[in-house]
């Protein structure tokens, strides 16, 4: 059982390893495999659920699909995501939303996409003993300021701002920080800054370990960002599979003998 503690000691020593899973049956694959991190992203307003971004997803979509992750997961730790507008309004409500992932969904940690105003709700929440990634970069809630989803930290001044935001959510007990779409070289320059592990996406070698979106990984999707890499093609396989059985069921090869059971000991019925 991956730990947090456990995940802090792996920073330079050895690279992390993070996907997304929104569901029993990826988590599952993804745990078997080794991976380190299992993040359940509110990525999944746009991966799974159909939406344009991830503004829409609720703290219960983020609790009913990680209780999914976790009664999977055998290993991995299982992170959290909280969605847009659940936690830097109000304390008590952003402790309460925290600590449902924790208390009824079962994950080990939560991640909050950062900025000031999260410096001193990691600190809250840490001392409460909910442990904290912090999210610097890009960060997709504030796709409506920030005019799409575009490189961060590209000028001198957004390039500084976001090492003095990781080194104040690392200050405030932030066990570890997602660095999203942000030059390499800045991601470098956090790495070296603070001592808790950082995960790149987009940003770079540089970093202690590396997250992906799991559909982008599989091939699942049409699209995905420029940054990331499809390793499988699993589309085409759905694709397939599906035409197959629409095939079979039309020719009525499906269902064969094998799969059907004929009960001798009833009276002809039709
Ligand atoms: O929601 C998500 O999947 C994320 C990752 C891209 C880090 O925040």
């Amino acid at each position: 059982m991956t730990t947090t503690r456990e995940l802090r000691s792996m920073a330079g020593e050895e690279p992390i390893t993070m996907l997304t899973a929104y569901d029993a049956p990826t988590a599952e694959v993804v745990d078997e495999a080794g991976i380190d991190v299992i993040l359940v992203g509110d990525s999944m307003g746009n991966a799974v659920m159909g939406y344009e971004s991830t503004l829409p997803v609720t703290v219960a979509d983020v609790q009913r699909r990680t209780e999914s992750v976790v009664r999977a997961t055998e290993d991995a730790l299982v992170v959290a995501d909280m969605p847009f507008l659940s936690f830097g309004v109000d304390e008590a409500d952003s402790i309460e939303n925290a600590g449902t992932m924790l208390k009824e969904a079962g994950a080990d940690a939560v991640k909050l996409e950062s900025g000031p105003h999260t410096v001193e709700l990691t600190r809250r929440l840490t001392e409460l003993g909910i442990p904290v990634m912090a999210h610097l970069g890009l960060t997709p809630q504030h796709v409506n300021q920030l005019g799409g989803y575009t490189r961060q930290g590209t000028e001198q001044d957004a390039a500084e701002e976001i090492i003095e935001g990781a080194k104040a959510h690392a200050d405030a007990g932030a066990f570890s920080l997602v660095l999203e779409h942000v030059p390499a070289n800045l991601a470098g320059a956090v790495t070296e800054a603070i001592d808790v592990p950082t995960i790149g996406i987009g940003a770079g070698p540089d970093t202690d370990g590396q997250v992906l979106v799991i559909t982008d990984v599989l091939g699942l999707d049409d699209w995905s960002p420029p940054f990331s890499r499809q390793f499988g093609d699993v589309r085409s396989e759905m694709e397939k599979a599906v035409a197959d059985y629409r095939d079979a069921v039309e020719d009525g090869s499906f269902p064969a003998a094998e799969h059907s059971h004929v009960e001798e000991s009833l009276d002809d019925l039709y």
